[in-house]
């Protein structure tokens, strides 16, 4: 079922105008504490929206004719979602904690998950406390994740992210792009006799991945000579791939088929993590998406928050004209978020067909983009503010700084950054009233319309729980707009072409004829 299709739909399109979020306060006194949330350690405001009772209960009579709920089951069953492919989808079950079943299609696989986690586990330890060496005999002080999309993002987000949380060695690095520059601006730190790469590609067919898998190669021949493989590690879906790479199986960590790349943080590809911030803190980080798990799991529907913000992301989207959405992060240390949750949504939600293959009516997944406040204020707020575009944002901001260890004497930077933060999101909320701005010099410039919806998501701190928290609850958030919208969240044909086209060096066609040649010629 799509969205067009849901009679609650054209109810909801059919309501008079609301008024507007200024209103909506002055004659709700209660109103901030009745649309703000908990879930786990995140707390959500969505009060600052264009919503009110009426039109909360009309989205979600749109949700419950949806059937987001039997969806929602479906996903913790591990049932086969992915239907354009036929495959189960099965990542929440890489979060079951030890000794609950897990089950994907219709199988419990929990043995199998844990078994890869004790694997990994010991293999970080063993790493780390000089049990296993390079061919050199020498501690390996430096770990390498080659990888792309699915099989870097998550991994290298929050690496970034849990700065704060990392241990001195191994130090961890991240090569995605194919460009000899993100190569050699990692090699240039690097010892080869005590770097190990891990070779991170579910497919084990990305051909950035494996380009740059060679060049690595290269780089450790001259120490390793012979010995090279005992530089590195994989981790995939087609063991009998990594083998061929002569890679031994001790060194090989499978996951699964029914975990999608960008749902696939909480399997072996996180093994890069596991050695930035230990088993422990990569238990944690599943441990909190878990927490969200199990609120989207036991919340009646009127408090499932993902739910709800994917049902103003829809209204936006469907009803407004809403083209993006943006992220900002008041926290330096998620500058990578955004990257994260681009390949999450866009990927999942970028569709023009919906579950039938039939194609869709009106739009579906929105333009992510952002970054941390408050550089973004700096950046394209004024846009935001007085901007002829409707642009939903999402802030996010933690109590305390990521640690203390980052203040210096009296240090009041982390109070005005959050100080920011609100009046941002008050600002595009409230705007200024007019007969205050009619006042000033230039006023017909600095009218603040407001009206401009947003959310604020906190934590108390950025640590690996409430990081997991964030992941899983966009996770959600992508998993219900993507069934109302009726499209597969779970196949990603739309990478396909691009990739076959980028390997026919001998198709062509005149501008890309016209622009090789110029390429030749001003490589000489
Ligand atoms: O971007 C397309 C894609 O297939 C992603 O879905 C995936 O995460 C990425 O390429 C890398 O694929 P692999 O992990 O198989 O190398």
């Amino acid at each position: 079922m799509s969205l067009d299709a849901i009679p609650e739909w054209a109810t909801l399109l059919s309501r008079p105008a609301r008024p507007s979020i200024r209103s909506m306060f002055a004659d709700d006194p209660e109103r901030a504490a009745r649309f703000s949330f908990d879930v786990g350690d995140l707390f959500v405001d969505l009060s600052k929206h264009r919503w009110d009772d009426q039109l909360r209960d009309d989205l979600l009579a749109v949700a419950r004719v949806a059937g987001v709920f039997e969806a929602r089951d479906r996903l913790f069953d591990g049932d086969r979602l992915n239907v354009s492919e036929d495959r189960p989808v099965g990542h929440l079950a890489l979060r079951a904690p030890r000794g609950e079943a897990a089950i994907v299609d219709g199988v419990d696989v929990s043995a199998d998950i844990e078994r890869e986690r004790e694997r990994l586990s010991r293999f970080v330890d063993a790493v780390v406390d000089g049990t296993i060496v390079s061919p050199a005999g020498l501690a390996f002080t430096d770990v390498v994740n080659l990888g792309i999309g699915g099989s870097d993002l998550g991994p290298a987000m929050a690496h970034r992210a849990l700065r704060a949380h990392r241990r001195d060695r191994p130090r961890v690095h991240f090569v995605s792009n194919v460009d000899p520059a993100a190569t050699a601006e990692v090699t240039s730190s690097l010892d080869p006799r005590r770097t190990l790469v891990i070779v991170s590609s579910k497919t084990m067919t990305t051909t950035e991945t494996l380009a740059n898998l060679a060049a690595f190669e290269r780089w450790l021949e001259p120490v390793a000579k012979s010995r090279v493989a005992d530089h590195l590690v994989a981790v995939t879906v087609d063991v009998e791939a990594a083998r061929r790479l002569g890679i031994d199986d001790e060194r090989i960590f499978p996951f699964w088929d029914w975990v999608g790349g960008r749902y696939s943080l909480a399997s072996s590809i996180g093994l890069s993590l596991a050695f930035a911030i230990g088993n422990a803190g990569f238990s944690e980080l599943r441990a909190g998406m878990r927490l969200v798990d199990e609120h989207v799991r036991a919340a009646p529907i009127e408090r499932n928050v993902p739910l709800l913000v994917a049902l103003l992301g829809i209204l936006y989207a469907n009803r407004d004209g809403a083209e993006t959405k943006a992220i900002v992060p008041y926290a330096h240390d998620l500058d990578r978020f955004v990257d994260y949750v681009q390949q999450l949504d866009m990927e999942s939600n970028g569709k023009s067909v919906g579950r039938s293959g039939a194609p869709l009516v009106g739009t579906s997944g929105p333009i992510v983009w952002g970054q941390p406040g408050t550089d973004a204020q700096h950046a394209f707020f004024q846009l935001l503010h007085q901007g002829t575009r409707l642009v939903p944002v999402d802030f996010i901001g933690f109590s305390r700084p990521a640690t203390d260890g980052d203040l210096i004497g009296d240090d009041d930077r982390h109070e005005r950054l959050l100080d920011n933060l609100l009046a941002q999101s008050r600002a595009l909320a409230f705007g200024r009233p007019w007969d205050e701005t009619a006042l000033l010099a230039n006023a017909e410039h600095r009218e603040f319309p407001g009206d401009r919806p947003n959310t604020v998501i906190l934590a108390p701190r950025l640590t690996p729980s409430t990081l997991g928290q964030l992941i899983a609850f966009y996770e959600w958030v992508v998993f219900f707009q993507g069934w109302i919208w009726g499209v597969d969240s779970f196949d990603q044909w739309g990478v396909e072409l691009g990739k076959q086209m980028a390997g026919e060096r001998s198709q062509s066609d005149a501008s890309t004829e016209l622009l090789r040649e110029r390429l030749r010629r001003s490589a000489t």
